[in-house]
């Protein structure tokens, strides 16, 4: 019989579904908040009213069915256990509108209420499988796996890099108990070397620094605080101060007491809020502060865990700017990020660990520069659409759309563009994606004010042939993902300034044919065209919603926004 493993990312935030078949092949991987349209998706159930139609999709229905869940089960009681007691989680932070308790203050009872009855989802399985087994799924088909948080983490990190053999060190906000874990990967297995159990926790102390600089890390901001850094500069107290949370001993990383630690975040509250701190000074010192940190304990996991390759996940690992640095300053050789290094990837990591599980030793396939796991529109979709809605302005280029859109992007248009299956992971990687031309000054300015309408600071993507890497960036690494910030060459940063941020850096995009081919084409095109061999980059999204997901979401912010070009598949939609 066969057997299909879905693995249920059920973390209060970022929930996501996998499914992998027999064979171990990842046949669909997607955050649940594409599918809500619903920005991470807090305390939303992975396995919604959609798995039905999702196991009819991509499963045989006679097969039998794991489902691999992404915390220990003793975590996920525990959590159960504290939340209906009315002891803090994140669970409350998602779920109150009173910003202070961030800093301890206690929470109200609507709050509690909410955490415990969110939380009780933990050890079930959600409504998807309900629904389910009521459309002939049986239950005696279902087996159900817990694993432990980090070692879904390390399984994505693994199972999916070019490597046979690697370190692999995972750096998050939380997990089971500690948030470092460091694992061992070879032959296809994954055998844990160490983990941290403590106070320490860059994860936590990113997403404090990201509030008290006026953003929201439940809402995923912690991407702003690394966009405004290079516009402050290192402040000296804030540095001795950020640097004393935490200490290294016999190759282990140490924070303070939650006391001491609360007692640094009030003094800082009060530096900023006197006027003696500068909020772009603390995210400049904060981010350097936490590089420092990270580079730190990645030297001493290499003392305790040497290898040529560095495989790495959790969230900390969407800080692409330190991510940048990693492989200039320490032993490691090669460097691996997963598209989804956060709580999202764990769907797919504990689907993988289900699998080999019942494979051991199976050397994993080829899985690495596939992050195109998500849904499709199908052409069906878009068939009906164009029947039924009448589009103006739609043509259809079998085999030449890169071409015609390359043109377009050339004249200065702003183009939504959409090919196969949605990337899995924060980042649009050229399936998803809105570009333009990288050239004009004022582009950045065009886009924020016709289509993202966000924040001036934020910097824009470039997505650079990788064979031009060399050329425009300095040390240059492949960067499939975006995982990681690069500087570019002092002698390029003209050509491209649209994509050049305030410290002269870019969180690349290395587009090669076998990863992306219709991507890797649009912008060999718009190279031919232009001379430039990389095209401005971002989401397909409007501030503060997810990437969209259906061919309707797409049709609704191109039509309310200033995007002058919708391309789906072959077709083209002008205004
Ligand atoms: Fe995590």
């Amino acid at each position: 019989m066969k057997v299909y493993y879905i693995g249920l990312s059920v973390s209060t935030h970022d929930p996501a579904l996998a499914i992998v078949d027999q064979d171990g092949t990842i046949l669909f991987a997607e955050a649940t908040e594409r599918h809500l349209q619903y920005k991470r998706a807090p305390n939303c159930e992975p396995d919604n009213e959609r798995l039905p139609s999702l196991l009819k999709e991509y499963c045989d229905p006679d097969a039998e069915f794991v489902a691999a869940i992404n915390w220990r089960k003793f975590s996920v009681r525990f959590s159960r256990l504290l939340c209906q007691l009315g002891i803090t989680s994140a669970t409350a932070i998602f779920n109150s509108s009173d910003t202070d308790v961030r800093f301890n203050t206690p929470y109200s009872l609507r709050t509690k209420m909410i955490n415990a009855f969110a939380a009780s989802m933990y050890d079930r399985l959600g409504v998807g499988f309900t629904y389910a087994m009521k459309l002939g799924f049986p239950r005696s088909r279902y087996s159900i796996r817990h694993f432990p948080h980090h070692l879904c983490h390390a399984a994505l990190a693994s199972y999916t890099s070019p490597f046979d053999e690697a370190s692999c060190m995972i750096v998050d906000g939380a997990g089971d108990f500690g948030s470092f874990a460091y694992y061992r990967y070879r032959e296809g297995k994954i055998e844990p070397v160490a983990e941290h159990k403590g106070f320490a926790s860059l994860g936590r102390y990113y997403a404090d620094m990201t509030w008290l600089c006026g953003f929201n890390p439940d809402k995923g901001e912690e991407w702003k605080v690394m966009g405004y850094a290079p516009y402050g500069s290192l402040d000296s107290r804030c540095y001795e101060l950020l640097k004393s949370i935490f200490t290294f001993r016999r190759s282990r990383i140490h924070g303070l007491s939650n006391k001491t630690y609360q007692e640094i975040l009030r003094k800082l509250q009060h530096w900023l809020d006197s006027g003696t701190l500068d909020t772009a000074n603390l995210a400049h010192t904060a981010q350097q502060v936490f590089s420092e940190i990270l580079i730190e304990a990645v030297r001493n996991f290499y003392q305790l865990c040497p290898s040529q390759n560095l495989a790495m996940a959790g969230g900390c690992l969407l800080n692409s700017s330190a991510a940048g640095m990693i492989e200039e300053n320490t032993p490691f050789q090669k460097l691996y990020v997963p598209s989804a290094p956060a709580d999202d990837g764990t769907a797919l990591g504990a689907a993988l660990l289900a699998y080999h599980e019942n494979h051991p030793g199976k050397a994993p396939g080829k899985r690495f520069g596939n992050p195109y796991l998500g849904s499709k529109i199908p052409r069906v979709k878009m068939e009906q659409v164009i029947r039924i809605a009448a589009i103006p302005n739609l043509e259809h280029f079998p085999g030449t759309i890169h071409t015609e859109t390359a043109r377009l992007l050339s004249e200065g248009k702003l183009v939504g563009w959409i090919q196969g299956k949605a990337e899995f992971g924060p980042r649009s990687l050229g399936n998803r994606s809105i570009l333009a031309d990288p050239r004009p000054e004022g582009m950045k300015d065009t886009i924020n004010a016709r289509v993202k309408f966000r924040e001036e600071f934020r910097p824009f993507a470039p997505s650079i042939l990788h064979e031009f890497g060399q050329e425009y960036f300095e040390n240059y690494q492949e960067s499939p993902y975006m995982e990681r910030t690069l500087k570019f060459k002092n002698e390029v940063q003209n050509k491209v300034p649209a994509v050049v941020h305030v410290n002269g850096t870019g969180r690349l995009q290395t587009v090669k044919a076998e990863y992306n081919e219709k991507f890797h084409a649009l912008i060999r095109s718009f190279h031919g065209l232009t001379g430039i061999p990389l095209l401005l980059n971002t989401s397909f999204n409007v501030m503060g919603k997810p990437i969209i997901h259906s061919l309707e979401d797409a049709l609704s912010v191109f039509y309310t926004s200033g995007l002058d070009v919708l391309v789906v598949g072959d077709y083209m939609i002008r205004k």
